[in-house]
């Protein structure tokens, strides 16, 4: 390492841990639990949290969501709130933006002024935002909070205000991202993903010959490089996002233009199990005939496409679809998981799928689960989407393998996230390999993570 690299190093690793004194107590002596809430109340910003400080300082979709169900079991109206600010951003297409910009920072790049949401005729005249979305969480997390809640009819009455919301951001994604009328929706931003620099975009990056920007990134003044997006993929961002911009964000001319068009296994995972929970919830409101019949005729469409169109027999396992190039992206990655968490396979493919986990993510002796296929080249287990454990994919995981009765593979994954926080602290991302562990690791990417702390709460509620 260069003296500037060390020196850098340094900094960016010696900045003070939330609670540095509980990281050395034995296990027995700490309350994880306590540990979370003080991080979720510390990002509490009275409307909305923080996903991390300085890194992520605005209001994230997936994030939100996330977080609001740690919240549901310590302070139910902070859930709620989480979740209708989230929903207030709303623009009038139904369409709900990736990051809220409620505050001014200049901690991040790249921020409202860059992205321009208001470009698009429907964004929200309300708030700043970008144009952009990410995975569909919010249907589920509204039936995360009715299970979590210990007065369901005041939570139903929540959930009454505001579902219809959910559902038009769900019709909006059937009328506007299917061009095929398939069931199954695009995204046309990597970030859309929320798996940002998975290795399943390489191939497109390469298809695109994106100028190289002049800009000033911010991430890498939180987090090491070496965790972070290479300064040529954010080129690759970037170029998507000056298409799109334009185009003023419209979707039909995005459909026909955009280099990055692709069908999402994990995102359109959270949409299905999304729908499927609409549904329930409006058959426990009561009412509203019309629309659960609607997302009846989404979801079976849906997901007969993605049983057909999105499972690789010779991979045994989901994969993503390059709508723009027409081919399939042979590559397995946590996100090939998310159907089962949504209902997706049949039993005996469910336990095809185990069986690629098995093969593929638990190597000799790693965490589960890796976000990238540990017998790739493409595997790197430091590099934030392209190998290291995520607690929301783990969280994820652990619901779909234990509703297809994998029980134990379930509380492998439920033990292997809380051990992973119990070694090295709420961080946004872990490296898999439990050899490189010592008394002195730490995690990757941002500290105090809200998701990280807002799920782990809900796995030690879990039995
Ligand atoms: C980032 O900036 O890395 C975010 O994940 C984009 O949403």
């Amino acid at each position: 390492m260069s003296l500037l690299r060390l020196k850098r190093h340094r900094t960016l690793v010696e900045k003070p841990y939330f609670n540095p004194i509980q990281k050395y107590l034995p296990v027995f002596m700490r309350d994880l639990k306590k540990e979370a809430r003080d991080i979720l109340e510390k990002n509490w910003q009275g409307n909305f949290t923080l996903p991390c400080e300085g890194l992520y300082p605005f209001q994230w979709l997936w994030d939100s969501g996330f977080i609001a169900i740690g919240w549901a079991h310590l302070d139910m109206e902070k859930a709620k709130k989480e979740i209708s600010t989230l929903l207030d951003a709303q623009w009038e297409n139904g369409f709900i933006p990736h990051i809220i910009f409620h505050n001014e920072s200049d901690t991040y790049f790249p921020g409202p002024d860059y992205h321009c949401a208001y470009l698009h005729p429907k964004a929200s005249k309300k708030y700043k935002s970008t144009g952009i979305t990410q995975p569909p969480v919010t249907g589920f997390v509204l039936h995360e909070l009715y299970r979590i809640s210990k007065n369901k009819g005041a939570i139903l009455l929540f959930i009454e205000q505001v579902i219809d919301k959910v559902y038009e951001n769900h019709n909006y994604f059937y009328q506007n991202r299917d061009p095929y009328n398939e069931g199954l929706v695009y995204i046309y931003h990597n970030w859309e993903s929320g798996t940002d620099n998975s290795p399943m975009w390489d191939d497109i990056f390469n298809t695109m010959n994106s100028p190289e920007y002049n800009f000033e990134r911010r991430d890498t003044a939180h987090v090491d490089p070496e965790q972070r997006p290479s300064r040529r993929e954010y080129d690759h961002y970037l170029h998507i996002l000056e298409i799109a911009k334009k185009h003023n964000y419209d979707d039909e001319k995005i459909a026909e233009s955009s280099p990055f068009l692709v069908q999402d296994p994990l995102f359109n995972s959270m949409l299905i199990k999304s729908n499927q929970s609409l549904i329930e919830l409006y058959e426990l409101i009561g009412g509203k005939h019309e629309k659960i019949i609607q997302i009846k005729k989404w979801q079976e469409k849906s997901i007969h496409t993605f049983n057909e169109k999105l499972f690789d027999k010779e991979l045994g396992a989901y994969i993503h679809y390059d709508l723009r190039n027409n081919r399939s992206i042979k590559y397995i990655s946590s996100s090939s998981f998310a159907p089962l968490f949504a209902r997706i396979p049949s039993q005996i493919r469910a336990q095809k799928i185990v069986d690629t986990l098995l093969e593929r993510f638990l190597g000799k002796d790693n965490y589960l689960c890796a976000s990238f296929d540990t017998s790739s080249d493409k595997y790197n287990s430091v590099k934030y989407w392209r190998g290291p454990v995520w607690i929301n994919l783990n969280w994820i995981l652990y619901y779909g393998l234990k509703d297809y009765g994998f029980q134990a593979l379930a509380q492998q994954v439920k033990k292997d996230s809380i051990e992973l926080v119990e070694k090295v602290g709420f961080y946004e991302y872990f490296d898999p390999r439990k050899e490189v562990y010592t008394i002195n690791s730490r995690g990757y990417g941002g500290n105090n993570f809200s998701w990280t702390a807002a799920l782990i709460i809900d796995l030690l509620n879990e039995n």
